[in-house]
């Protein structure tokens, strides 16, 4: 994927990063797609389908168009034209191309490029994950100590996530039963004392400020395959824990997800959170 075209990618997103935009909505009032969406992700399937011409497509905004999300044992390109279309309606200058690909439902390698800052993040499995050509790792941030908490009513057994930086996405459902819970599991975090909680709008860039170590922990309900497929890759080669937030393995179609510099961290949180039910992409 070195050779991929990013540039006449980066042009069209940055281009359109300044003009006004036809923005509609898909599955929620947050939840937005612009024609540049359409335009980036018809340029890249066109261009993979010309090399590649058996391989198989899961894509974002072909799937909010009805097409099936399903991962067979076939050599599949998984694809984020825009990730962070909220913040490129607003001109917040932190998006992100998206692309894993898969051969038998294992996640062989990823890119994401980080369209304003012109920052390559790359993973293969089982050799490495870079940014720019400089080798990624994931922080070294374990330190915790187990106590009760049972502050502000919360009768929660969980350890210190002391001095962890932990990031995580709103997702697109904002009724209140779910804003609710997403409040409640950041609550959780805080109490269980991490330094601090961070939303930036792009669930692909903020995981791969977790490979980067710049942050301790990723967690969220309600990102899709395309958010996850290729950071999966890139923290895993950077050293770091991609899980459930059930605790168990990495279910691409399930619609959430815990990442961290350490299984104990990583199962720390998991074991905090509440769930929010986004359903599976495999089932829409
Ligand atoms: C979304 C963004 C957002 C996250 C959503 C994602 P999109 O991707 O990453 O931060 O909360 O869950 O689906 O729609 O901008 O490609």
């Amino acid at each position: 994927m070195a050779c991929w075209r990013w540039t006449e990618t980066e042009r069209i997103i940055r281009k359109a990063l300044t003009e006004e935009k036809r923005v509609s909505t898909k599955t929620s009032a947050a939840d937005l797609v612009t024609e540049t969406d359409h335009l980036v992700e018809d340029l890249i399937i066109s261009e993979l389908r010309e090399r590649f011409p058996s391989h198989r497509f899961i894509a974002e905004e072909a799937a909010a168009s009805g097409a099936k999300c399903v991962l067979t044992h076939s050599p599949t390109w998984i694809i984020d034209p825009i990730d962070g279309t909220c913040n490129f309606v607003h001109r917040f200058p932190t998006v992100a191309v998206s692309i894993g690909f898969a051969v038998r439902q294992e996640l062989e390698f990823g890119v994401i490029y980080h369209c304003t800052e012109e920052r390559l993040y790359t993973g293969r499995r089982g050799r490495g994950a870079f940014c720019n050509g400089q080798r990624l790792r994931v922080s070294g941030e374990t330190e915790m100590e187990s106590h009760h908490l049972a502050q502000a009513g919360l009768e929660l057994m969980a350890s210190d996530l002391s001095k962890a930086l932990v990031l995580t996405e709103i997702g697109p459902k904002r009724d209140p039963a779910t804003l609710k819970l997403f409040l409640s599991n950041m609550e959780r975090l805080l109490h269980a004392k991490a330094h601090g909680v961070r939303v930036i709008g792009s669930s692909t860039l903020a995981l791969c400020h977790l490979a980067s170590g710049a942050a301790d922990a990723y967690y969220q309900f309600g990102l899709h395959c395309w958010d996850l497929a290729a950071a999966t890759v890139i923290i895993r080669e950077a050293g770091g824990i991609v899980i459930d937030t059930s605790g168990g393995p990495l279910d691409l179609m399930a619609c959430r997800v815990v990442a961290a510099s350490t299984r104990e961290m990583a199962m720390l949180i998991a074991q905090a959170l509440q769930t929010i039910n986004y359903g599976r992409d495999d089932e829409k």
